[in-house]
């Protein structure tokens, strides 16, 4: 929940700002005011108290933008979004200088409006929150290894740490993260979840995960690259919301689009992992991709590169990736084809049936820098009053 405190031109402006938080799906409690920025010292007391505040005003100048900076100064939780009909890039850059986050125009991008509700919520909910670390995994082209890296993850999260662990899985095209967690169908996906809507809670939302095993949950992707991108960012922000309470650890595969949901899920989570190789073509894709990154307002620490199939031979060796990258390279995990040929024939994550291999280890070392032992509260697993064996009966070998 969060709190916002609207200064409104007009009552119609003030109905649209309203319909914009509304398909955020963030949720706000909201305080109005009507006129102009000069009413803002009248308001200081409960603007101070907000963590949003939006002022509507035609008529923002140099001395309204010295106000507002000074109020967020005395404020520094306080976030503060601008809507002015065609905003001057002067006037954009001196709002931006003074601390403010963002500046609209009309009509209001609903988008962008979603985007600074989420980062706002997540901020709020901060480094002493209860809940899920939430680390999306990003694919800088595709065929990087980034669904094999994000099931064995979850897998390793939840077998070895005891956590209660939720795989989300938000490719676009065909998500295929169900076919290396399990060899059985998910019950439901993403696009089940979200046709409906209306009656979204906890327990539609149970009925549509996939029960890996006792403490690993896996909400399948759509599937359908067409239904995938009915997907709102809205629906997506309610899920979030929902499963950050309920598990200790979340993982996102978004792949390789960039999305208005993705995006969201970007703004949501904790860290991001993108996922790389030594090649020119995952090179080019990996540095755009880091440029959005910090267009987006992700900072550089939240962003751990992971060079997988990682060759020491390569003519692109770690100190090129690297300056063509401009980030450090966090990780790397070796190629092993055996390993994961045999677990994919399996239907279970190497991990499990590859513990001891390099790709195995590395992975688990992976696991322990994107959610070091001891971040996150460990919760009593609640559903896991009907423990069952680790593997389920389908999956153990030789059955
Ligand atoms: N370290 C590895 N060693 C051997 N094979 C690997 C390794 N990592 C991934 N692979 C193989 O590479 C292929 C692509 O992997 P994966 O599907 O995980 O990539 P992706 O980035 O999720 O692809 P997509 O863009 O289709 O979502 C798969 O056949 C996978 O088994
Ligand atoms: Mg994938």
């Amino acid at each position: 929940m969060i709190d916002i405190f609207l200064i409104a031109a007009s009552i119609e402006n003030a109905q649209c700002i309203v319909a914009c938080l509304e398909e955020s799906g963030v949720r706000y409690r909201l305080c109005t005011a009507y006129g102009s920025v000069r009413q803002l010292p009248m308001h200081a007391r409960m603007v101070r108290s907000a963590d949003l505040l939006i002022v509507d005003d035609a008529n923002l100048n140099a001395p309204a933008l010295d106000g507002i900076g000074q109020t967020l100064a005395s404020a520094p939780t306080l976030n503060c979004m601008l809507v002015t009909p065609r905003p001057s890039a002067a006037l954009t850059g001196a709002a931006l200088r003074v601390g403010v986050r963002r500046v609209l125009s009309w009509p209001l991008d609903h988008q962008a409006v979603g985007d600074v509700l989420a980062k706002i919520d997540m901020q709020r909910r901060g480094p002493g929150r209860r809940g899920a670390r939430v680390v999306a995994l990003a694919s800088s082209k595709g065929g990087s290894g980034t669904t094999l890296i994000a099931v064995n993850l979850a897998w390793a999260l939840a077998a070895r740490r005891d956590r209660r662990v939720l795989l989300i899985d938000l490719n676009q095209q065909f998500a295929d993260a169900s076919l290396l967690m399990a060899n059985r169908p998910p019950p439901m996906t993403l696009a089940d979840l979200c046709s409906r809507n209306e009656q979204f809670d906890a327990a539609l939302f149970d009925a549509c995960t996939m029960r890996v095993r006792a403490n690993l949950d896996l909400l399948a992707g759509a599937g359908d690259p067409l239904k995938a991108a009915e997907l709102s960012p809205a629906q997506l922000e309610r899920i979030l919301t929902l499963v950050r309470e309920r598990y200790d650890a979340v993982l996102i595969d978004v792949g390789t689009s960039l999305n208005p949901s993705t995006v969201r899920a970007l703004a949501h989570s904790d860290a991001i992992s993108m996922v790389v190789r030594q090649n020119p073509l995952y090179l080019h894709g990996g540095r755009r991709m880091l440029d959005i990154f910090r267009e987006l307002g992700h900072p550089a620490s939240k962003v751990r590169v992971v060079v997988n199939q990682y060759d020491k031979n390569a003519q692109i060796n770690l100190p090129m990736l690297e300056r063509t990258l401009g980030a450090k390279v966090a990780h790397q995990l070796p190629r092993d084809d055996q390993s994961v040929d045999d677990a994919l024939r399996r239907g279970v994550p190497l991990v499990a049936s590859a513990r001891d291999s390099g790709l195995a280890q590395g992975i688990g070392l992976l696991a322990n820098m994107l959610w070091p032992p001891g971040a996150e509260r460990r919760r009593r697993l609640v559903r896991l009053s009907a423990t069952g064996p680790d593997l389920p009966p389908q999956l153990k070998p030789g059955a």
